[in-house]
């Protein structure tokens, strides 16, 4: 192992199973500051229960999940967030009925610790509808600011998460299948936004689409049979025999 490599987010030997069913065993997973680093995987293999041991979602079996080398295993999924790890919001469960320029809002209220005011009263104070604009702007959201987010194509719904989940300005950005219900082509204006978007930011994503995968992500992991396979990058994975094997089928 690189001993330079500094690492942000680790799980130890986690033990996961939901009643008889074992998912994982003994899962050990490092993820570098910095890092754009995928986990793929067959279905059914864990990737999203891995995510939401993680977030907090869950809580293992055994093991332990580390953020800046201490355990954050027993935090609830709020400290994860205030700590600095933080996933996409589900805007068809927590934002129905907003729009853009309100859901950024409240999230910049979020990040600031002043969650659970209410819109209107929030919305009053420019320096934060200003920045929230300056926020969508960024995204090339900002034309659709006040139009209902349940009405905007789905491309920019999904943006609009990653937008929403960023300007909480985490550590760690996880992202599950944040492509997913996109084109091939809509998938790659995503990540090829989110590259640029958010330079310095690491980020964990999952993903189906190889393509996307294999030419956005600098590290690969794959998840196999209750353990990460492979670590590694987008190359060295792709070559791998065991790799080949057991998940692209080849
Ligand atoms: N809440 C749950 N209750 C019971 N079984 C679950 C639950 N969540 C996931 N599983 C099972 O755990 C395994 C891993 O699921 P999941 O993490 O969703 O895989 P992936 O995201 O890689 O497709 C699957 O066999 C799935 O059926
Ligand atoms: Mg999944």
């Amino acid at each position: 192992m690189n001993a330079a490599r500094d690492i942000v987010l680790a799980t130890r030997n986690l033990r996961m199973a939901f009643g008889g069913l074992a998912v994982f065993d003994n899962l050990n997973f490092e993820l570098g500051r910095g890092e754009r680093h995928a986990i793929i995987g067959p279905n059914g293999a864990g990737k999203t229960t891995f995510v939401s041991l993680v977030t907090g979602l869950l809580t293992p079996i055994s093991g332990d999940v580390e953020f800046n080398g201490a355990a954050i295993t027993r935090l609830s999924p709020q400290q994860r967030v205030k700590a600095g790890i933080a996933r996409t919001f589900q805007i068809n469960t927590l934002f129905r009925g907003l729009n853009p320029l309100e859901s950024m809002v409240l999230a910049l209220c979020e990040r600031d610790g002043r969650s659970g005011q209410a819109v209107t009263s929030v919305s009053r104070e420019k320096p934060q509808i200003d920045e929230a604009l300056a926020m969508l702007e960024r995204f090339g959201l900002q034309e659709g600011a006040l139009t209902l987010t349940d009405m905007l194509p789905y491309g920019q719904q999904r943006l609009l998460e990653v937008a929403l989940a960023l300007a909480l300005k985490p550590q760690v950005l996880l992202l599950d299948e944040p492509a997913a219900g996109l084109s091939t082509q809509q998938g790659h204006e995503l990540f090829s936004q989110l590259v640029e978007l958010t330079a310095g930011t690491t980020i964990l994503f999952i993903e189906h689409d190889m393509n996307l995968v294999f030419r956005y992500a600098e590290k690969v992991s794959v998840l196999a049979a209750g353990s990460m396979v492979v670590q590694d990058t987008p190359d060295n994975v792709r070559n791998h025999p065991r790799v080949r094997e057991v998940y692209l089928g080849v």
